[in-house]
């Protein structure tokens, strides 16, 4: 499932993030890569133990846990603390599938990695090129949203990020570990809680409504994994 979530940030936490991004001093974001994506990837990153990188992936993290949309498409277990990176001057990352398994920094826990999403600090208008291009069992999606605003993806897919020819791109970078981590599956329960939403909203006095509630829990009872 491809999905993207409008304003999970404010533009207030958007302009604060922006400030302290531009402020911290900025590596090669080989760092985090893997041995195939590390061909692939040109671009910087905020280092994993930097300040602003812990201050604002816990402002993301908070705002995912408050957000309906993100809780009910990824019936997320456990966030990776999120990475940020910034495309400019040409830069791009070439077609690569993130690591399955990723070790949390400084922890002795890993995480599967299930869904990947890109949150945008940068507004269309201010970069040319720089699209997240996804090849989803759909086809080819290319993705360049509003500051703000996120797309979260299977993890399974190949992507890539087109190169910045003007201006730069600036994102944050993370991956969801899933209380469900078949995609299919997932999808099936968002499409069924999006329906059931819509049913105790219009017609909260339907017996469906208290039916279709309990084949939706039972649902994730059969198929999450804690
Ligand atoms: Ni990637």
């Amino acid at each position: 499932m491809l999905l993207s979530i409008p304003d999970v940030l404010t533009q207030d936490q958007v302009a604060h993030a922006r400030k302290l991004l531009d402020a911290a001093e900025w590596v090669d974001g080989k760092v985090t890569a893997g041995h195939q994506s590390a061909l692939a990837k040109n671009n910087q990153q905020i280092p994993e133990n930097h300040p602003a990188a812990k201050e604002l992936g816990e402002m993301i993290v908070k705002a995912l846990g408050k957000n309906p949309l993100f809780l009910s498409a990824a019936l997320p277990l456990k966030v990776f603390p999120p990475l940020f990176n910034r495309y400019q001057g040409g830069e791009s990352f070439g077609t690569h599938v993130d690591n399955a398994i990723r070790q949390v920094p400084n922890s002795t826990h890993r995480i599967r990695t299930d869904i990947s999403s890109t949150l945008f600090f940068t507004g269309p208008e201010e970069y040319d090129g720089g699209e997240l291009v996804i090849e989803d069992t759909y086809g080819v999606k290319s993705v360049k949203l509003p500051a703000g605003h996120m797309i979260l993806y299977p993890s399974t897919s190949l992507h890539h990020v087109r190169p910045v020819t003007r201006g730069a791109r600036v994102c944050s970078f993370f991956w969801t570990q899933s209380m469900v981590s078949d995609d299919g599956q997932r999808s099936l329960l968002f499409d069924l809680d999006a329906g059931i939403q819509r049913i105790g909203r219009d017609h909260p006095e339907h017996a469906s409504y208290v039916a279709l509630t309990g084949v939706y829990h039972n649902l994730v009872r059969r198929w999450a994994v804690l």
